[in-house]
Formats: structure tokens, sequence, C-alpha cells
């Protein structure tokens, strides 16, 4: 088994500390367990840049690797690698800091299992170009995942976003999350050790993900500390609203419906909604099926608009001279 530990804050600072303890627990009940840690700190991954040469290179029969070189490629690899990972990011201004997202944006749509899965049928049937065995089937293979979110803030109120996003990083994966912790408060806990609750916490999370690797999903029992969260999938209290008594969990994409008794309030999510969120293969298809009719709807609209689109564009190319005249 080879687990992974990949933090995004300073050397040796709250991140490490906290992820490095899970990683104690882990090689504690599997010692013959590859660990593997990487810092990102001072490391370079830069932002997608949209470019979609990896999509163009998986149409054309090839695999969908980033064309931008940088750290990117070595972290990649190690997640590629791992059979579970345990990710700690700072937050930085209520989400977790921005060179968390840059990894997200270049590795996870990229490992999005439904869509390399639609290319690789298409081949098997001949309508597109390349060998569906070539594909390295390793990246897609099932890994689990825990997630410490780490901020300086005492109440939960300034970290807000922080646990949410991580989970961005492995459902187009569909990684099994295992436990995600809000680490928040460390302004006041001055060094995690001083925390023997919260370090007890890391142990165990780190013994939790690694033991996962070895069951099926189903099997896997969510550990979570405060509570196990509003939603059943993701186990966050994130809720978006509409006017309406159904709400949606913005993580999982999946509805559900609220009901109110005094001064309390309950979401019930159906088993159908769960079968549907964003982190199962049926969740990542309902997507996948989506943006395959953007075409179609496009283009014959801008087929019909071409004439004033043409001008309209002119505008755009010369809006450096307005701005300059
Ligand atoms: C630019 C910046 C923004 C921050 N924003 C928040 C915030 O919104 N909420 C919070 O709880 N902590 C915030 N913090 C504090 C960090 O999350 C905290 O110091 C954390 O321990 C850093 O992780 P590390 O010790 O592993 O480097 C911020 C820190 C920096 C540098």
């Amino acid at each position: 088994m080879k687990v992974l530990g990949l933090s995004f804050g300073k050397k040796n600072a709250n991140c490490d500390i906290l992820s490095k303890e899970a990683l104690y627990g882990v090689k504690e009940n599997f010692p013959e367990a590859e660990i593997k840690f990487i810092n990102t700190q001072r490391l370079t991954i830069d932002r997608c840049i949209g470019c979609g040469a990896c999509s163009t290179s998986l149409e054309k029969g090839g695999d969908n690797d980033c064309i931008i070189k940088d750290d990117f490629q070595m972290v990649e690899e190690a997640i590629r690698e791992a059979d579970a990972i345990i990710l700690a990011a700072p937050v930085y201004v209520l989400q977790p800091v921005g060179q968390f997202k840059n990894l997200v944006d270049r590795f996870s749509c990229r490992h999005d299992v439904s869509a390399v899965n639609w290319v690789l049928d298409k081949r098997r049937t001949g309508e597109m170009p390349g060998d569906p065995d070539a594909y390295p089937q390793e990246r897609l293979k099932r890994r689990v995942v825990s997630y410490i979110s780490v901020g300086g803030a005492i109440t939960e109120n300034w970290t807000s976003m922080g646990c949410a996003t991580l989970h961005l990083f492995g459902f187009p994966v569909m990684m099994k999350v295992v436990s995600n912790y809000n680490a928040n408060s460390m302004g006041t806990v001055g060094n995690p050790y001083l925390d023997d609750e919260l370090m007890g916490h890391m142990h165990e999370m780190g013994k939790r993900t690694a033991a996962a690797v070895f069951m099926d999903d189903k099997e896997v029992e969510y550990y979570g500390p405060k509570g196990h969260g509003t939603c059943p999938v993701c186990h966050q209290n994130l809720l978006m609203v509409n006017g309406t008594t159904t709400v949606e969990c913005p993580v999982c994409g999946i509805e559900g419906k609220i009901s109110i008794e005094g001064d309390r309030l309950e979401v019930e999510f159906s088993e159908a909604q769960q079968a549907r969120a964003r982190g199962t293969f049926a969740g990542l298809r309902e997507h996948t099926e989506e943006i395959q009719g953007f075409g179609a709807i496009c283009a014959p609209k801008i087929m019909a608009g071409k004439e004033m689109l043409n001008e309209k564009m002119k505008r755009i190319k010369k809006f450096d001279e307005m701005i300059n005249a």
C-alpha cells in the first residue's frame, strides 16, 4: 500500500504537523505501508490555462497529459501512485490556499472517471481513434482520501469554505472520502501538539484512511469529529437555497428537502439523490452527457449570428485602442 501525505502549508507548520501525525497512525497499523510526503509550498504549480490540449489529445487517441511543465507532474505522479492520500491545506481567506485550486484544476478534471471512460468506450466502438487498452488504466484506480483544513480563526466562521473546497480534489476521480477535519483555532492552539484530542483524532484518521484501502466503499464508515454534517455524502453543512423547501448541496450537487420543527432544521436527501452525487459515476456521467450537448446548442446560434458576431468581435479586438484614445 502506498500512502501520500500532501501538505500545502508552511514547512513544519500546522498542515505538516497534522498530516504527519495522521501518517504516524498509518505506520502504526500498517508498518509495511510505503509513505511519501510532499510539501507543495515551494513548488511551482501554475494555473490551468484552459488550452484544451489534454482533452484534444485524449480525443485523438493519446493520453490526456497536461502540456504545462512544472512541479505539477511530480505531484501528479505521486497522487497516481497512491492508494491513500492525507491532504492538508491552510485556509487563506475562507478557502484553501490558491495553489491547491491550481492542482485541482490541472489534476482532477483530467482524471474524471466518466469523461475518460466516455472516450475509451468510443475508441472501442471505433467512433474515436486510439487503442482503448493503451490508456493507463491505473490512473483511474480506486483511491481513498482524508482532508484536513487548517485555519487560524477561533470560530468556524472564518473557515466556512475550507473543508468543502478540499472535496473538489477527489470527487472527479471518485476517491472515497474517509474523513475530513476542520482544524480551525490554530491561532489560539499555538501548536497542534498542545491539543491532545486533535492529535489523537489525526492519528486515528491515518489508521482509518489506510484501513479503508482494503474495504469496499460501502464498508467505509465516515470518521467525523464534529457531527456528521448535513449532507450525508460529503458531510458538509453548506446548502444552496432558492426560496423553496428544496435545497442543494453545493459540493455534491444533490437536492434535499428541508423541514423545520421549532428551531430545528432537518434536511432529507433521498437515496436516489445520494446515488447521483457528483462523486459517483452516475453523477459524473450526468455532467459528461450535459457538456457533449454544448456544440449542438451553440453551433446553430453562432452560424445564424455570424455577421453580427464578426462585427461585435472587432470591438473586443480594438478594446485597447478605445481605452488609449
Ligand atoms: C493570506 C492569509 C490568509 C488567511 N486567511 C485565513 C482565513 O480566512 N481564515 C482562517 O481561519 N485563517 C486564515 N489564515 C491563517 C492560516 O490558515 C493559518 O495560519 C494556518 O495555520 C496556515 O497553515 P500552516 O501553518 O500549515 O502554514 C490566513 C493566513 C494567510 C497567510
